[in-house]
């Protein structure tokens, strides 16, 4: 049998216009996209790989599509994923156009009936004995792995990974009342056998020497590798205060935190989370229908207002306060107090006032694990982060890093080194780092992006930079508004919003494209989206970076 379905007849090729993308239905389960540029006709699959977005709601840049829901992006003409997050691509299906002008679609039987593509991967060659190892077992090794394969590496790949479990999305932790660790999990065990991969779980790298090419691991082993990419990620920062070491006093990094957590938690439970940033905020929005009280400790005036300024603090703070949260701004948790020195019964702030409290979260920023690296040739920053290049290469010859432990280049920031801790960046960090590491060369080219969740909705967020002034457009009151930061010379460097997803994303293609945006391209409020007709422009001259 053919590996192809019969072609069927779609649409006139007239009724497509240049830079448009529409959605067709194959036959009753499949619908696909069909895009048109520089004349040529592509169709993908129309289902995001990620969580499921259509699309069609996506924006178009030059060659690629982006999903409007988290910014992953696909290649229009091979379907490929080529930003994160997801891991999967999109099928792609071929094209004919008849002499009468007719458009003809058809598929790949294998692909009938589904909305994702695993990209081909090479298969494990016993006679190759090189080791590439992996440490950490997050988002970023687990990438790393997947792209070794890829791109035809065929040798063994282990990843050691300090928890018990799988690499799995942790950035549900905080947004969800219950998640099952399967729903997280990256890929399945049996994915990871298929492909050999090989996963030692539970146990974490405590030393490396870059001489004999060797790590050391907690269970006494010792493993020796060709190319090393480190990916330990980060740890909850810790506080000095005394009664940190109480029975109900919590960080959230993974999912056995969460479960500690959920475990103690009751409906006339008085939660405190103390840190205004995304964990306290995401996690108190998450929990607070379903316990007796929540309070936020925050030395900021307003949430988030280092971000994005007073006008959205205030905002952010109303809504908390509206939905029932306490906020405790400007102040610090002082003293953790106990009944019976064993729980905390007590939280007292730095000015003097007192609160019951049955359960403490401590989210005040994370540190990079990286500490069992330090007695050797790769050069730890004093933040505990590992420089490295352009090809995530660090200074030692066949060891790389990524993810939140990595100081790299972004390119929205002029390719200066920043440690960017979101999960798209560790994704991508992954992905270049095993194009490398397989001999390939790539260097990083991406925009950071993540995306926030309050009482269910959606924050997004692109870029990254320094905030000199801030320009809101839209409804604050409604929360349906974007936000541009713009540095000294009136670049802007980042973009968020609460309800225009799109101009977050396209913001993210623009800079992608290599091309910027000036706050004075967006001071027009008659016409807050005529910037972005630049994301189809060539004319437009690309940055240096
Ligand atoms: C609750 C929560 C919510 C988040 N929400 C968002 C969000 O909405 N958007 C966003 O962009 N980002 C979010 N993040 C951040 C995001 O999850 C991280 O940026 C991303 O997971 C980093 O990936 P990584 O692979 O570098 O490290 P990690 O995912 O941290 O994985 C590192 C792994 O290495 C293991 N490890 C550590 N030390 C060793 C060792 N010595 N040996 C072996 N293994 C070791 C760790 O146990 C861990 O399993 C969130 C993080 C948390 C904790
Ligand atoms: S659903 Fe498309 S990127 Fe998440």
């Amino acid at each position: 049998m053919s590996e192809f379905t019969d072609f069927v007849a779609i649409c006139k090729e007239s009724d497509i216009n240049n830079d448009e993308v529409k959605e067709f239905d194959f036959d009753r389960n499949n619908k696909f996209l069909l895009i048109r540029q520089n004349d040529r006709i592509w169709a993908v699959g129309a289902t995001c790989p990620h969580q499921g977005a259509p699309l069609v709601k996506g924006v178009l840049g030059r060659g690629r599509i982006r999903c409007s829901r988290h910014g992953s992006c696909y290649d229009i003409k091979t379907g490929d994923i080529e930003d994160f997050p997801g891991l999967d691509s999109l099928p792609s299906y071929p094209v004919e156009i008849s002499k009468d002008g007719e458009v003809k679609v058809r598929a790949r039987h294998k692909d009938l009936n589904k909305t994702r593509r695993i990209k081909k991967m090479s298969s494990h060659n016993k006679l190759d004995e090189r080791i590439f190892l992996l440490i950490g077992g997050g988002v970023a090794s687990a990438t790393c792995a997947e792209t070794l394969r890829q791109e035809g590496y065929v040798g063994r790949i282990i990843i050691l990974c300090g928890e018990e479990s799988l690499p799995y999305d942790r950035t549900p932790l905080s947004k969800v009342w219950q998640v099952n660790h399967q729903d997280m999990e990256l890929r399945s065990e049996e994915f990871y056998e298929q492909h050999n991969i090989e996963i030692i779980l539970g146990v974490e790298a405590i030393k490396l020497d870059t001489y004999t090419n060797t790590v050391s691991c907690s269970n006494e082993q010792q493993i020796k590798y060709d190319k090393l990419f480190i990916a330990t990620g980060s740890r909850p920062a810790k506080l000095a205060t005394e009664g940190i070491g109480y029975r109900n006093v919590f960080s959230l990094q993974n999912f056995v935190d969460l479960q500690a957590i959920m475990s103690v938690l009751r409906p006339r439970t008085n939660l405190i989370c103390t840190g205004g940033g995304f964990i306290s905020l995401e996690l108190s929005s998450t929990i607070i229908s379903k316990i007796r009280s929540v309070l936020v400790i925050s030395h900021l005036k307003y949430p988030l207002e280092v971000l994005y300024g007073e006008e959205i603090g205030k905002r952010l703070l109303n809504l908390y306060r509206e939905r029932g949260v306490q906020m405790k701004m400007e102040s610090r948790m002082k003293d953790i107090l106990s009944d019976d020195g064993v729980r905390v019964t007590e939280v007292r702030t730095t000015d003097g006032y007192k609160y019951p409290c049955d359960v403490l979260l401590i989210a005040v920023g994370v540190v990079p694990n990286t500490d069992w690296v330090i007695d050797s040739d790769v050069p730890v920053n004093i933040d505990g982060t590992i420089d490295t290049d352009m090809n995530l290469r660090t200074p030692v010859p066949n060891i790389y890093a990524g993810g939140d432990i990595a100081n790299a280049p972004v390119l929205s920031y002029s390719n200066q080194r920043k440690c960017v801790k979101h999960y798209q960046v560790a994704q991508y960090h992954g992905r270049i780092a095993g194009i490398n590491m397989a001999g390939h060369i790539q260097e990083l080219r991406t925009v950071p992006f993540f995306n926030a969740s309050f009482f269910g909705m959606s924050f997004l967020q692109a870029g990254f930079g320094s905030l000199h002034d801030i320009f809101i457009h839209g409804d604050l009151k409604r929360l349906k508004y974007v936000v541009y930061v713009s540095d000294r010379d009136g670049n802007v460097t980042y973009v968020s919003t609460c309800g225009y997803d799109s101009a977050v994303i396209s913001y993210c293609e623009l800079l992608a494209q290599g091309k910027r945006l000036h706050r004075s391209e967006v001071a027009d409020k008659s016409n807050p989206s005529q910037w972005m007709e630049q994301l189809l422009d060539t004319r437009r001259t690309r940055c240096s970076c």
